[in-house]
């Protein structure tokens, strides 16, 4: 479950905008679950969005006038909606608004209410999965995301017309749309689109990233674990730098006390083994591969059932056993995929980051000394040597986790 902050829609007035797509039905069920966190709603509907679910809907549910047309009087004025409005979710979004607003169109109301609009907005694409995979697509949803507006990727499924059977482009489910406002509009982030950072190039703009983030555990018996101190934080800020710079993200995290990032897909695992799993499933079609996760490399042989107790004796004897590497069963069957690892060691110099770099088959291995103050695993700076395969060496940091991930992206878009 999505992460939202309690109360983070109460007294929120959304605008939300309803494209041309047979899930438009389905964003009335947005707006009654935004009404009923305590959200105001006014909706925006697109000319085709309402071939696809009358006015009377939306007015129906919300007791207010839906917004059509920019010329009609007595339509709500669009300067004057924009400066009402807290935030904007449009769901479902076409292929054609994700285009026109990465574009800067403004050729209808919603269009040209989303220029207006100053304040933060979220997209929830639905279309055939054709369209969603279409580079000219996957451009619009990256120069969006760099321009720092969340994007929620479709979720695999159904999809609606005959004969299409399943594929990514299904509109996310209704509550997840709105947990994924909530999670835009809490403490974290920037209420304003003017608040946040300079947006980035979007370098990555229709590349596939798959990340790993955070510690892995592998259970001794019900109540115990093996575990590490890795926060996910390098991880985290290498998926949300890639996801701001246009990427589709996938981050396949361990147990941390992070909030789940918004516009990417977060597969949540417990087990190293279950890590390696959920990497070889996001990677077909994948682009580059980040190892920033501190799995367990070890795991007990034998799982106890129940709860070991103090009464079993003064000694409790471990049998352990190896589990699979992740970067080194990539690196053996990688292709064309730009693998990046980590070498976070305590003792061991440099030599033995390029030694992972050569024997797990790395395009690029980042070097660093966990115990170092500035660096390594529960800080929020990290100071690293990203060392690459034709014998390049650079120092980064001690910097920010994020400026150290923008860093390391500049150099995987270099080999791109
Ligand atoms: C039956 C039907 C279903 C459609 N479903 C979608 C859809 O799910 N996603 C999409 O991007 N476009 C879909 N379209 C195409 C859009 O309606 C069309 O591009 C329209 O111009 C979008 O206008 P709008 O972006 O102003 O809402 C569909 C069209 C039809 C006729």
């Amino acid at each position: 479950m999505a992460r939202t902050a309690v109360g983070a829609l109460e007294g929120r007035r959304i605008v939300l905008g309803v494209g041309g797509s047979v899930a438009a039905y389905k964003a009335a069920i947005v707006a009654r679950e935004l009404m009923r966190r305590g959200a105001a709603v006014r909706v925006v509907l697109t000319a085709a969005g309402a071939r696809f679910v009358g006015p009377a809907l939306f007015t129906g549910l919300t007791g207010q006038a839906v917004a059509s047309d920019l010329f009609s009087e007595g339509a709500p004025e669009h300067i004057a909606l924009a400066a009402w409005a807290d935030a904007a979710v449009v769901a479902p979004a076409t292929a054609d608004l994700l285009g026109k607003a990465a574009g800067g169109i403004a050729d209808d109301y919603l269009t040209t209410w989303l220029l207006a609009f100053p304040g933060r907005v979220l997209f929830a694409p639905a279309m055939n999965r054709h369209m969603w995979s279409h580079p000219a697509v996957q451009r619009s949803v990256g120069v969006l995301r760099a321009d720092g507006v969340v994007v929620l990727p479709p979720v695999y499924g159904a999809l609606a017309a005959t004969g299409e059977g399943e594929g990514w482009g299904r509109l996310p489910d209704p509550v997840a749309i709105v947990d994924a406002l909530g999670a835009m509009l809490s403490a974290n982030g920037p209420a304003r689109r003017a608040d946040l950072p300079a947006p980035h190039a979007p370098d990555l703009a229709g590349r596939r990233v798959v990340v790993t983030a955070g510690p892995t555990r592998e259970r001794l018996d019900p109540v115990r674990f093996l575990s590490n101190p890795s926060s996910g934080r390098m991880g985290y800020a290498l998926a949300e730098a890639a996801r701001d710079r246009g990427a589709e993200v996938t981050l396949v995290s361990g147990p941390v006390q992070l909030s789940f990032p918004t516009g990417l897909t977060v597969v949540r695992v417990e087990t190293t083994r279950q890590m390696l799993a959920a990497v070889l499933e996001a990677l077909p079609g994948a682009d580059v591969l980040i190892g920033a996760a501190a799995p367990a490399d070890w795991r007990p042989a034998e799982v106890s059932p129940i709860k070991w107790k103090k009464g079993d004796g003064g000694e409790q004897r471990i049998r352990l056993v190896a589990n699979p590497d992740i970067l080194a069963e990539v690196g053996r069957q990688k292709g064309r995929l730009i693998v990046v690892g980590f070498a976070a060691e305590a003792g061991a110099g440099p030599e033995e980051a390029l030694r992972k770099l050569r024997d797990k088959n790395l395009d690029l291995v980042a070097y660093n000394d966990v115990r170092e103050p500035d660096a390594g695993f529960e800080v929020t700076t990290n100071h690293v040597i990203l060392f690459d395969r034709a014998g390049g060496r650079q120092e980064i940091g001690p910097l920010p986790k994020r400026a150290v991930a923008e860093r390391i992206l500049d150099g995987v878009c270099g080999l791109l």
